[in-house]
């Protein structure tokens, strides 16, 4: 969608040099501002995969800005993926790599059943670490990855080759 599209970009702010020297860092906030094109991007979203899934699960923390409302407008559950430390028992944990160092996120047992169809949604894919260990949780439980979405894809960072294993469909509204 060529129009929503030209929305975002002159919507999302880049800000160089952020977090760190040599960083583009892509700020999101601004489309919070402006209810109707958010709407927008919600139903971008829900058209991809509307009919193609039976839960979303969406990933700590920026990936619930739009994951939840995926969801709802869907009429599918919302399962939670946060990072370590922050879920009650039953959960299961993967581990992933960063630049340095590792980390770990969480997902509740019992909340996602076999067999499902899960859409995996994030605000950003950049080297795919993330999404792949999201899509591994999910994997652990019985559940079929069949969808990822994103509102921003880093091209250089080739995320999408980490998300191939999966054979899966990924939507990206924005790619730089
Ligand atoms: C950012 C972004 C994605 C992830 C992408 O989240 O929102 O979740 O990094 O990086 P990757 O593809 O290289 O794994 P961040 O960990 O900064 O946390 P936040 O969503 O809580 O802001
Ligand atoms: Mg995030």
């Amino acid at each position: 969608n060529p129009e929503l599209i030209k929305k975002l970009e002159s919507t999302i702010e880049n800000i160089p040099d952020f977090p760190k020297p040599g960083i583009q860092f892509k700020d999101i906030t601004p489309i919070f501002l402006n209810p109707k094109l958010y709407e927008e991007v919600i139903e971008d979203l829900a058209n991809f995969s509307r009919g193609k899934i039976d839960a979303v699960c969406g990933i700590e923390s920026r990936g619930y800005l739009f994951g939840i409302a995926i969801a709802v407008a869907l009429e599918v559950p919302f399962i939670l993926i946060r990072k370590k430390g922050k879920l009650p028992p039953p959960f299961v944990g993967q581990k992933y790599d960063l630049e340095y160092g590792s980390a770990e996120i969480e997902m509740r047992t019992g909340q996602l059943q076999p067999g499902e169809r899960v859409l995996i949604h994030d605000d950003l894919l950049a080297t795919g670490g993330t999404t792949e260990a999201a899509a591994k949780l999910v994997e652990k439980q019985g559940g079929k990855v069949t969808q990822f979405s994103f509102l921003i894809g880093l091209k250089d960072l080739c995320g999408t080759d980490r998300l191939k294993q999966f054979d899966a469909e990924i939507h990206q509204i924005l790619e730089y």
